[in-house]
C-alpha cells in the first residue's frame, strides 16, 4: 500500500505538490453538479479539499457525495496554493475513505440560543469560535508556565481537597472527606506559602472552586489560577511579577494566535497597549476616581462589578490598584505599618469591563499578628495550626498572587462571558455535559 506524509492542515504550506494523506471531519460541502467542493477541519485548522469528477475515480466521488456535516474521513489529495481561499490553500482530493458518516448535527450554520448551545456544548466545541478561544487559552496558559519557568520559579502542585478556607468561608463547596469535612480548594496560597519557605519561588497551577452563588459573567464555580509565591517579597515585588507575566501573556497572543484573535474579531490594537508600566493607584485614589465619576461610593466599601468596569475605563491598560482597606481583604494580608487599617494587597483591574484578573499582595508573616487574624475571622484555630507553624521556623515576608486564567482569556478574546473560556463551564445552574 502507497503511504503518504500526514501533515496537519496547519502546516500544509510545506507540502504544495505534494500528495498527503489528511484526517478530520467534514465542516461543509457544497457540489455544482460535477465538483464537489468539501471544507475539511483536523483541529489546527480548516481546507477546502477539491472533488473532481473528471479527475478522481468514480467510487470516491459517490462517496463525497454523501458525506454530512461532521461525518468523519481520510483523505488523500495535492495541496496548492489558492489565494482565494480562507488559509491560503486548498487540496485536489485524490481519495476519499469514509470513517464514519454523522447523523444530522445539531448545530447548523445559524443563530442558536445560548441555553442550546450550552446543553450541546461537547458538540458546540468543534466550532471556529470556541476552536479560537480554546487554543489562545491553551497559548495563554503556556505563556504562563513558561513565564515562571524561565525564571526559576518551581512548580509546586497544591491540594484539592483542604481542611481550610483560604478566601472566606461564605463560597465554599463541603464534601465528605471520610468521616470529616473537607473543602474544594479556593486557591492554593496557603500552601504555596509553605512551599515558597521550601523552595524559594514557587507557583502552583490548578483547578479551584468557589460556590458562588451570584449568576454574573465573570464568575465560574471551578476555574483555574496559575499563584506565584515568592520568600523575601513585599507588595512591589507582587505588582512587578504581575506586570510581568502579563506582558508575555500579551506578546505571546499577539505573536502566535493572530488568525484566531481574526476570527473573533477582536480589536488587537487594545491588546498591543497593553506594555508596562501599568497604572499604578491607591485603593484610596481609585474611590476619588469613582467619586468624581458620579459613582455612589464610599471609602471602605469593596468595588462591585460595575465600579471594577468604571475605574478601570479610565485607563487603556489593566491598572493596578493597591492597599484595599484590611477589613474587606482576606484574613492572610499584611498590613501597611504607615496605615495598619490598610492591607499591603492589590488587585489587577482589566480594561473594556472585565474587572479583576489578578489578586494577591504580602502576607502576615508574624505569628501573633496572624493569630490575631485567625480569631478575628473567627477561623478555625486547629486547621490554621500548620500554617502558622511556618511563622515559628524562619518566618520571612513573602508576597505572591493568583491570576484567574478564564477572566484573562475573556479579556484577550474580548468575549462577553466567561462561559466560554473553558471548555466545560460550571456555572450556577451548569453541571451537564
Ligand atoms: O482574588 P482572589 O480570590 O485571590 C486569591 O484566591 C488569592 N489566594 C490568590 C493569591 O494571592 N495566591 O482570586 C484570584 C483571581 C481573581 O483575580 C480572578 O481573576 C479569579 O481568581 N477568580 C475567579 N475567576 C472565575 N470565577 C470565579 N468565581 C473567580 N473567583 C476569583
Ligand atoms: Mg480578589
Amino acid at each position: 500500500m502507497k503511504t503518504y506524509p500526514n501533515p496537519t492542515i496547519e502546516s500544509i504550506a510545506g507540502y504544495v505538490g505534494q500528495e498527503v494523506m489528511l484526517k478530520g471531519w467534514v465542516r461543509r460541502k457544497r457540489s455544482s453538479g460535477k465538483i464537489h467542493f468539501v471544507v475539511i477541519r483536523d483541529g489546527t485548522g480548516e481546507l477546502q479539499g477539491v472533488v473532481n469528477k473528471a479527475t478522481i475515480e468514480a467510487e470516491h466521488f459517490e462517496r463525497s457525495a454523501k458525506l454530512t456535516q461532521e461525518s468523519s474521513i481520510i483523505i488523500t489529495g495535492v495541496p496548492r496554493a489558492e489565494p482565494r481561499a480562507s488559509g491560503g490553500y486548498e487540496v485536489d482530493v485524490t481519495g476519499i475513505e469514509i470513517v464514519q458518516i454523522a447523523e444530522p448535527f445539531p448545530i447548523q450554520p445559524k443563530e442558536h440560543s445560548t441555553g442550546f448551545l450550552m446543553e450541546h456544548r461537547h458538540l458546540w466545541l468543534r466550532s471556529r469560535r470556541q476552536h479560537a478561544i480554546l487554543r489562545i487559552r491553551h497559548e495563554i496558559i503556556r505563556a504562563c508556565r513558561d513565564f515562571f519557568d524561565d525564571r526559576d520559579f518551581t512548580l509546586i502542585d497544591t491540594p484539592i481537597f483542604t481542611p481550610n478556607a483560604c478566601e472566606g468561608t461564605t463560597n465554599l463547596f463541603h464534601t465528605q472527606y471520610f468521616d470529616q469535612t473537607a473543602y474544594l480548594a479556593q486557591s492554593g496560597q496557603l500552601y504555596s506559602e509553605a512551599s515558597a519557605a521550601a523552595f524559594g519561588n514557587v507557583y502552583c497551577f490548578g483547578p479551584t472552586f468557589r460556590a458562588e452563588k451570584s449568576k454574573t459573567r465573570r464568575h465560574l464555580m471551578e476555574f483555574w489560577m496559575v499563584e506565584p509565591e515568592m520568600a523575601f517579597a513585599e507588595l512591589a515585588d507582587a505588582m512587578d511579577l504581575a506586570e510581568g507575566l502579563l506582558k508575555m501573556v500579551m506578546e505571546r497572543v499577539l505573536e502566535r494566535r493572530q488568525e484566531e484573535l481574526k476570527t473573533l474579531e477582536r480589536d488587537i490594537s487594545r491588546l498591543e497597549a497593553v506594555v508596562p508600566p501599568l497604572p499604578r493607584v491607591t485603593y484610596g485614589e481609585a474611590i476619588k476616581l469613582l467619586q468624581e465619576k458620579g459613582v455612589s461610593i464610599q471609602f471602605g466599601d469593596d468595588f462591585g462589578g460595575d465600579d471594577e468596569t468604571v475605574l478601570a475605563s479610565s485607563f487603556d491598560k489593566p491598572v493596578i490598584v493597591h492597599r484595599y482597606p484590611a477589613s474587606i481583604k482576606a484574613f492572610y494580608m499584611e498590613p501597611d505599618p504607615e496605615t495598619p487599617n490598610l492591607a499591603l494587597c492589590m488587585d489587577v483591574l482589566a480594561p473594556e469591563g472585565y474587572g479583576e484578573i489578578i489578586g494577591g499582595g504580602q502576607r502576615i508573616h508574624d505569628y501573633d499578628k496572624l493569630l490575631a487574624r485567625i480569631k478575628e475571622h473567627e477561623l478555625p484555630e486547629e486547621a490554621f495550626r500548620w500554617y502558622l507553624d511556618l511563622r515559628k521556623y524562619g518566618s520571612v515576608p513573602h508576597a505572591g498572587f493568583g491570576m484567574g486564567i478564564e477572566r484573562v482569556v475573556a479579556w484577550v478574546c474580548g468575549l462577553e462571558h466567561v462561559r466560554e473560556t473553558i471548555a466545560f463551564p460550571r456555572m450556577l445552574y451548569t453541571l451537564y455535559p
